[in-house]
């Protein structure tokens, strides 16, 4: 179920102190499954031992061009050939600049210059290294022939400075790797995506809100599922204390008329909305703008009116997958097939709101017109996987009859 797995990674790593970093991903590429050939620069040796990463990966690591391992399968140009993907973490300056101009003076540039596969370069040197012309002018080259190169990022270097130049932690190299593989060929290439997650605000004065306890937890992880099927994802978010996934399009909310406007703005190009956010059905009708203060003893009534029901209103969106999520307490298949109907949703998630607020895992049911479909208790990131799968196998069974979008005909 992961997507790396069984993928066919070459890892190339250049002489910079942040190749100790590596490692990791490294150990964590091979955990997920994929077959992770690590080439080392000759500089990269000065920094980390081959034995790393033979011992993280179990296969050999490859460090000159005339001594490759006799199995016949690795060749200097069959490497690139087999690759699934190509990464170079640590990517130093040198190194781009090699590649920029398409020299092939060693087994990496040589792989590099024989693959197919879709590069990922994550540059880590010297802020000023960094900001030279020359290398900027290398990176823009390389990004005009199709490559993706991450910024690095801000902060304390090896040496006593602080800048842009550093290497993205390991985690956020393999969401890149993931995000990636998934836009070259994932099921939901060239497709987008809108999730939305966590709970809304709702302002009872500067200070105080109504609120709900959704965590966001399953929206994101939805959010990181489909960038790794190949989606361009935007997530819309009320308040979470969580970090949000790389490569995803984040836009931050506070209220429920905030969110209806950014869910409006991102479905006008989209292709699939998973509705995962704890909307907050009422607001205050008439927030103060001044704290309140207590009253003698007296208690406080709050007026509330209703929100708009932000998936509601988009019924009349048949060029639009809607999926909606039903947190109940009771009747849990019956209240929810009636907002599935209500809402005009192709699919509805339900879950028992009890037994899965503020726990790790959760058990789902998922609702069509006709079926229902059981999701066991695991994991939020295990169903979250699971969900987006059964989405992806819906949509693709919808899309043939898929009304043309307002822009679709406006195209024509
Ligand atoms: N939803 C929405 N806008 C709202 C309320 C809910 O878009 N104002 C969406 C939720 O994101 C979810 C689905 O509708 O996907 C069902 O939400 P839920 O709160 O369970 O339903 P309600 O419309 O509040 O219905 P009820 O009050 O009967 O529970």
């Amino acid at each position: 179920m992961d997507t790396l797995a069984g993928k066919r990674v070459i890892l190339g790593v250049c002489g910079s102190i942040a190749a100790y970093k590596v490692a990791q991903l490294a150990r964590d590429l091979t955990l997920a499954g994929a077959r992770v050939d690590v080439i080392m620069t000759k500089a990269a040796e000065q920094f980390v031992g081959a034995a790393t990463f033979q011992a993280l990966t179990g296969r050999p690591v490859l460090t000159d061009m005339w001594t490759l391992p006799e199995d016949g399968v690795v060749g200097h140009v069959s490497l690139g050939m087999q690759a699934d993907v190509v990464v170079i973490a640590p990517a130093t300056a040198n190194t781009i600049a090699r590649l920029a101009a398409g020299l092939c003076d060693d087994l990496l540039t040589t792989t590099v210059l024989a693959t197919r596969a879709p590069l990922l370069i994550a540059p880590a040197m010297n802020p000023a290294m960094y900001d030279h012309p020359a290398t900027q002018a290398n990176i823009a080259t390389l990004r005009a022939r199709g490559a993706c190169v991450l910024e690095p990022e801000f902060g304390r270097m090896a040496e006593p400075l602080v800048g842009r130049g550093r290497l993205p932690e390991p985690a956020d190299l393999l969401a890149e790797i993931r995000a990636l593989l998934g836009r070259h060929n994932g099921p939901l290439r060239g497709r987008h995506v809108v999730v939305t997650a966590g709970g809304t605000r709702e302002p009872i004065d500067p200070v105080r809100y109504l609120g709900n306890r959704s965590s966001g937890q399953m929206g994101y992880a939805l959010a990181a599922r489909a960038r790794d099927l190949g989606a361009t994802v935007t997530l819309i978010s009320g308040p979470t204390a969580l970090t949000p996934p790389r490569a995803v399009h984040v836009v931050a909310v506070e209220t429920a008329l905030d969110m209806r406007a950014a869910v409006q703005a991102a479905c006008a190009q989209a292709d699939i909305l998973i509705m995962n956010a704890a909307v907050a059905d009422f607001r205050p009708a008439q927030p103060s703008t001044e704290k309140i203060k207590k009253q003698a003893d007296e208690g406080l009534t709050i007026q509330l009116v209703q929100n708009p029901d932000v998936v509601g209103e988009l019924a009349h969106r048949n060029d639009l997958f809607k999926v909606g999520f039903a947190a109940e307490t009771r009747d849990l298949l019956a209240n929810a097939r009636s907002k599935l109907q209500r809402k005009g949703l192709h699919l509805i998630v339900a879950n028992d709101a009890v037994a899965s607020i503020g726990q790790a895992e959760i058990a789902l049911v998922v609702l069509d017109g006709e079926q229902a479909i059981e999701l066991p208790r695991q994991s939020k990131e295990t169903a979250a996987a699971m969900l987006l799968d059964l989405i992806v196998e819906r949509f693709e069974q919808w899309l043939p009859g898929r009304q043309p979008s307002a822009r679709e005909n406006g195209d024509r």
